[in-house]
């Protein structure tokens, strides 16, 4: 009973949820969608995960396009999402995923969630290490009891058939997203960078270019936080957030296995 687990992981969150849920259930590989590289995928398994970050109570916007646009499931496959997200909008984000499924003619057999520390520094620098531990030690706990259902192919979704909120959702989604193309803008390098060249490395979208030994953003952002949560030395801020901020990627997953799956070198 082979499983895949599709995902996209900006600073290792999901990445962490993907190992531990492999590991769980077993006979199952791991793909990150960047290495898919925008072709036709067509999982030869009998259930499929499509894991992801929370974005605005919704998809990333390359899981929207690699699911709408690529992936192609044959019609006897159990198809799951797992989100997770700093607070709120797995519901919703589920909810999402099963529509742009449902409109290709696939079905969303069941939805899980768990909340992991957050990565988006505008709201917020990291957590202390303790409380990022009591999210690690939980959400493998979780992860558990769901590596459990889904071997037992349920029909189980985390959002109600009518939910107010997530009727709202969309159009948050929607004013989101658009402004993420111009957030780029507020990315900037100080003195501190050492030219690396990681945050060029992990951007999923290619969007950073090493000019003069120093990252310039070109315009394709998913906003997911990756360039400036995985500098080694802090270098990279953003406008409008305290240089004091504490930056925060996943402690548990190293960069370079990151990177490697996305398999572009
Ligand atoms: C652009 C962006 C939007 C986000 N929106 C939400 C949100 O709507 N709700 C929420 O609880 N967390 C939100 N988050 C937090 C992430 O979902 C959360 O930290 C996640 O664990 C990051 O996963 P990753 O490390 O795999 O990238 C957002 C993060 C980013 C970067
Ligand atoms: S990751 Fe940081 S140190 Fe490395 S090149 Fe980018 S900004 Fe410079
Ligand atoms: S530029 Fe930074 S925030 Fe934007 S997609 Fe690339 S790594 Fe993510």
């Amino acid at each position: 009973m082979k499983t895949i687990l599709y995902y996209f992981s900006g600073t290792g969150n999901t990445l962490m949820l993907a190992n531990l849920l492999a590991k769980q259930l077993g006979d199952t590989e791991i793909i990150n969608i960047v290495s898919c590289n925008n072709s036709t995928t067509i999982p030869e398994a009998d259930a499929v995960g499509i894991l992801f970050p929370v974005y605005a109570f919704g998809l990333p916007k390359i899981m929207h396009k690699f699911v709408e646009n690529n992936l192609q499931i044959a019609d006897n496959t159990y198809v799951f999402s797992l989100t997770n997200y700093a607070s709120a909008g797995g519901p919703s984000a589920s909810l999402q995923l099963k529509k742009i499924l449902a409109a290709k003619g696939n079905k969303l057999n069941a939805g899980f969630g768990v909340p992991m520390p957050s990565n988006y520094i505008p709201f917020g620098g990291a957590e202390s290490q303790e409380k990022q531990n009591r999210r690690f030690l939980a959400s493998a706990e979780t992860i558990k009891s769901i590596a459990e259902t889904i071997k037992e192919r349920p029909e189980k979704y985390m959002y109600k058939k009518i939910c107010i909120f997530c009727a709202l959702t969309p159009l948050f989604y929607k004013i989101f997203m658009k402004k993420c193309q111009k957030d780029v803008k507020k990315f900037y390098v100080n003195d501190d960078c050492e030219n690396c060249g990681i945050c060029s490395k992990v951007c999923p979208t290619q969007n950073i270019t090493i000019v003069e030994e120093r990252p310039t953003w070109g315009e394709n952002c998913e906003q997911c936080m990756a360039c400036l949560q995985w500098c080694p030395v802090s270098a990279i801020q953003r406008k409008g957030v305290p240089q004091s901020r504490l930056h925060y990627h996943n402690p548990g997953i190293d960069v370079h296995d990151l990177i490697q799956d996305m398999k572009r070198e």
